[in-house]
């Protein structure tokens, strides 16, 4: 009998990548989105992707207690993939009340039911964020948590802590954190991939839109940073990388193959990418010439994060495997698709 995940925020970006993974590797996938920061693309791709076009959705909001009980009594759940929160770095700062409240009420309610379920394994999604400006690069597991530049971030960190505290306190259930470092790109088949809403913050969907003729621009925010180019460095991981990370992190929990009741992992390729190297890989990969401008340093950003990823290359035997070309074209597919199909500008 395939074992069930619940993959909450499922119809999301990530979401979406690890639905599709987790059902190839032939699990069970429930998925669960209140649709606040998405719309029917991704799921309706995920299905066309795998098949299956049976795929359970259920649209509910995590912060409702009983809206999350009645899903565990409807569906026999073995582990949760909790990515459901708000994610936006920006508006975190003008609402920190909107990130504090649902980031963290969503949690709770994910954890509590688990337990009153029998659900024994959680994953939850965490961010290289949670690192803040570290004092170098590349970090591990055990590089310091600085405090968070912004509310969405500090919801990271006070999630890790509250997974961390309830798996000491609660010998029931056990958990894992993921921590991405910049996920970038788009499913092969061109079916999923990023939907930002408005004007992208993230600066792979913002080059896309560029060489779509959407956006006149790219700025480059600073090109005066201590780094070879000037520009700031970050560790790109692929989505369906990223994605395949979930399935073995998964799976390590529910062969009961962990060590502690509360592991850590980076996911991210290792190597560092200056936003000048990207954009010339994206123009070389497909084939564009881009057109784009230095600007000022954009308040906030830390000049250099990557991971080392050792640790998830041993413990979960994951290593990211496509390169930043194969990965930029991908994400160039997806804006074609979507400038083609959706009408989407
Ligand atoms: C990357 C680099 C920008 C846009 C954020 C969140 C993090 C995570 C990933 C959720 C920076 C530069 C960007 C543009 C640019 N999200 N840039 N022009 O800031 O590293 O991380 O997304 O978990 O929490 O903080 O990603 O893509 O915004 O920026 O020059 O139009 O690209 O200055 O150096 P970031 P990003």
């Amino acid at each position: 009998m395939a074992k069930t995940v619940l993959v909450s925020g499922g119809a999301g970006f990530i979401g979406s990548h690890v639905t599709v993974e987790l059902i190839s590797a032939g699990y069970d996938v429930v998925v669960a989105d209140n649709m606040s920061n998405c719309d029917m693309t991704c799921f309706e791709g995920v299905k066309k992707i795998t098949g299956r076009e049976d795929l359970p959705l259920v649209k509910m909001d995590f912060c409702d207690a009983e809206a999350v009980e009645e899903l565990f009594t409807t569906y026999k759940i073995d582990a949760v993939i909790h990515f459901a929160g708000f994610k936006a770095v920006g508006e975190s700062v003008y609402e920190p009340l909107k990130y504090y409240g649902n980031n963290l009420t969503s949690f709770i309610n994910v954890i509590e039911t688990s337990r009153r379920h029998g659900c024994e394994n959680i994953l939850f999604s965490s961010s290289a964020t949670v690192y803040g400006e570290p004092d170098k690069s590349p970090v591990t597991e055990k590089s310091p948590r600085k405090p968070a530049t912004s509310p969405y971030g500090n919801t990271k960190q006070i999630c890790e802590d509250i997974l961390r505290d309830s798996v000491k306190a609660y010998p029931e259930i056990k958990g894992i954190a993921l921590r991405y470092f910049n996920p970038i790109g788009a499913h092969p088949s061109a079916l999923i991939g990023e939907l930002p809403r408005g004007v992208p913050n993230n600066l792979v969907p913002y080059i896309t839109q560029t060489a779509a003729g959407i956006r006149e621009c790219l700025s480059i925010y600073g090109n005066d940073y201590p780094t070879p180019d000037g520009t700031c460095l970050r560790d790109y991981i692929d989505i369906t990388d990223l994605a395949k990370a979930h399935v073995y992190a998964v799976r390590r929990m529910l062969e009961g193959k962990m060590e502690e009741e509360y592991e850590i992992f980076n996911i991210g390729t290792g190597k560092p990418v200056s936003v000048m190297e990207l954009v010339t890989a994206f123009q070389k990969a497909n084939g564009i010439k881009l057109n784009y401008k230095f600007a000022p340093r954009r308040a906030g950003d830390v000049t250099a994060i990557w991971a080392d990823p050792s640790l998830a290359n041993k413990k979960l035997g994951w290593k990211a495997e496509r390169t930043i070309e194969e990965t930029l074209k991908s994400a160039w597919d997806w804006q074609l698709h979507l400038d083609k199909t959706l009408g989407r500008k």
